[in-house]
């Protein structure tokens, strides 16, 4: 077997206009797996990493649970959310954790929400007909003001809602700097207001509840649960949990949309077939799922693949591995692409085309499909989700129309395999009934 040193370098390329640019920024991942293979090492942060990439890789990197060490490769999320946040656990506390978040997660449970879910999205959208807003903040508001409605029942103000908004748009960014970096930027002195702020409000929240205050959501059920936890989770332990149910991933769920919404506007056919399809649409239509509406879930699938908002996952290997012939000793830094297969012509017919009827047409093999990772990390909010992102689709061209102020380019950026596009920005307007012929 080869060794880790025998693995093929890709040089980063150092462009003159680097300036302000991360090397990740600069390196293109495509063009290296094509040059390269499944396996190759890659310079990031000054430091020596192992990407794998392709089908192959997804199936190996997700084929065994206590392959990857997350507490050490997740450290931004401990820095921030403590020691008990479940990205960053491993081995059987991590599984433990999934168990107790079950009740918050599990798609029983978030569906029942599915009316209520409809009707805050609704509202939130009709209160706000003829104002002109960023698509991205719509979204990202109107899930959030909907979470906070369903499966964290709180009184949000307007002003707490963007400060919850803009903790979670600072927060994440930091995850994936350098030991460094990542200090200097938690310690801004903004930041740790915002923190203040969340974990202040949610503290407060906590304990009205654990004092007996009882609401109908999935909080609710988490507590009503704990008892079978191996123990009783302190106050802060469930100040995460309570993160986690009101805001966590909506940032990505709302980049989806956005992204996603752009590409749509370029396929007026397939709007138009859409809105058809959606005609009679209601907050109790997803109750049963979504067989009835096959174009809402093919476009939503291709939303998913063209726009993976986590396309690359650091990981750390924690045993011995081998991969295609190559060791990986215990402690390898290891870069996972996992949606690189989203871009590979060999799996998805001109993959940086927009095509939502190809959902309809073909089946594709799971593992090509990264979005949401897998094995034991797999998203813990990918029900969630996949419950908003329809609802919100369907709102948005049931119920009103789009006059978007421009149509910003959408540029393919392969070093991630993420397109990008600018933000829209636009207003929503009551949708024109169809006038009888
Ligand atoms: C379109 C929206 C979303 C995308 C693309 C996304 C993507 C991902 C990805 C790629 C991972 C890493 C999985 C792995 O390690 O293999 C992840 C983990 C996670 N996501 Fe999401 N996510 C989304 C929405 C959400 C939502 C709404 C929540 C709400 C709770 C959420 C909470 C989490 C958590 C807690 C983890 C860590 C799970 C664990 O380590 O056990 N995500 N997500």
């Amino acid at each position: 077997m080869a060794t880790l040193f025998e693995i093929p370098h890709y040089n980063s390329l150092r462009l003159a206009d680097s300036r302000g640019k991360t090397e990740m920024e600069l390196f293109d991942h495509m063009a290296a797996y094509r040059g390269l293979g499944n396996i190759f090492r890659v310079n990031f942060r000054g430091e020596d990493w192992v990407c794998v990439a392709g089908l192959k890789a997804n199936e190996w990197s997700w084929g065994h649970p206590d392959r990857w060490n997350y507490e050490f490769s997740q450290r931004g999320f401990r820095d921030v959310m403590g020691p008990t946040h479940v990205t960053q656990m491993d081995g059987p506390p991590h599984r433990a954790k999934r168990k107790a978040l079950k009740p918050g997660f599990a798609m029983s449970l978030i569906a029942r929400q599915i009316p209520a879910i409809d009707q805050a999205v609704q509202k939130f959208f009709s209160d706000r007909v003829g104002d002109t807003w960023s698509m991205m903040n719509l979204f990202m508001e109107s899930l959030t003001e909907a979470n906070s409605k369903t499966v964290l029942v709180t009184e949000l103000s307007p002003e707490a809602r963007r400060k919850f908004i803009r903790f979670e748009e600072d927060f994440l960014p930091g995850i994936s700097k350098s030991d460094e970096d990542r200090a200097a930027y938690y310690a801004r002195p903004e930041f740790l207001e915002l923190r203040e702020f969340v974990f202040s409000y949610l503290k407060e929240l906590v304990e009205s509840r654990l004092a007996g205050q009882r609401e109908e959501d999935n909080f609710q059920t988490m507590i009503d649960q704990a008892g079978d936890r191996s123990r009783i989770p302190d106050i802060n332990e469930w100040i995460p949990e309570a993160y986690l149910l009101l805001m966590a991933g909506t940032g990505n769920t709302a980049r989806t949309l956005n992204c996603g919404l752009r590409f749509l506007q370029d396929e007026p056919e397939w709007y138009e077939q859409l809105r058809i399809e959606l005609t009679g649409y209601t907050e109790d239509s997803f109750l049963s799922g979504m067989n009835g509406y096959p174009k809402l879930k093919a476009t939503l699938m291709e939303m998913e693949r063209i726009f993976p908002a986590a396309p690359v996952m650091p990981k750390q290997a924690a045993v011995d591995l081998e991969f295609e012939g190559y060791e990986i000793p215990t402690g390898t830094n290891v870069l996972h692409l996992q949606c690189l297969t989203h871009f590979l012509d060999d799996i998805y017919e001109e993959p940086t085309r927009f095509k939502p009827w190809r959902w309809i047409e073909k089946d594709y093999p799971k593992k090509a499909h990264g979005t949401f990772g897998g094995s034991t990390h797999i998203c813990l909010g990918v029900n969630l989700a996949r419950i908003h992102m329809p609802i919100v689709l369907a709102n948005l061209i049931r119920n009103f129309s789009l006059e978007l102020e421009a149509l910003p380019e959408i540029f393919v950026n392969l070093n991630y395999g993420v397109p990008q596009t600018s933000e829209l920005e636009g207003k929503l307007m009551p949708q024109v009934e169809d006038q009888p012929a």
